[in-house]
């Protein structure tokens, strides 16, 4: 299994409710590397682009409205697969259907607050990713063989 890179974020409710830390730690405690991390506002532009994939859906403008909020918390995070499992960690889009131990289905009720983003697949990861950060925001590391700073 190849080494990845996945874009998740705290949306503005999990934010407001002070869950930060405790939804940072799950993804820590389960020996993912946090590789990017910054809070910020998202503007209405950014979200369209985001969520692009859900434009003309019935949930759509809500959801856009929701992610514009208030601030969300932005995080890299690399590992081997990575992006399955940090949905995994997440859980199922709707709290009433995700499994107890994941973030969702312990700390969530509504789908339209359902505290996480994480990227679905290796494309919408490195798009979102590169959405939210420059190369410069993400931690790398120094390849001696190379002599170079690597992202892996
Ligand atoms: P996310 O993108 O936020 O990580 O969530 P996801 O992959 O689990 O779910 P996705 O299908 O990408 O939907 C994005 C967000 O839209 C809201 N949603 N509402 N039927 C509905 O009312 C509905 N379906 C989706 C959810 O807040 C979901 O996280
Ligand atoms: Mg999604």
């Amino acid at each position: 299994m190849s080494v990845e890179r996945t874009f998740v974020a705290v949306k503005p409710d999990g934010v407001e409710r002070g869950l930060v830390g405790e939804i940072i730690s799950r993804f820590e405690k389960r020996g993912l590397k946090l590789v990017g991390l910054k809070q910020m506002q998202v503007s209405n532009d950014l979200a369209e682009k985001h969520y692009g994939e859900h434009k003309g859906k019935p949930f759509f403008d809500g959801l856009v409205k929701f992610i514009t909020s208030g601030p969300i918390v932005a995080m890299c995070w690399e590992g081997k697969g990575a992006i399955a499992t940090c949905r995994n960690v997440i859980g199922a889009t709707s709290p009433a259907a995700a499994a107890m131990g994941t973030i969702r289905g312990d700390l969530a009720m509504d789908i339209s607050r359902n505290l996480v983003h994480g990227s679905d697949g290796p494309e919408s990861a490195v798009r979102e990713v590169s959405l939210f950060f420059g190369p410069d925001d993400l931690v790398s590391k120094w390849d001696r063989t190379i002599e170079k700073w690597i992202c892996e």
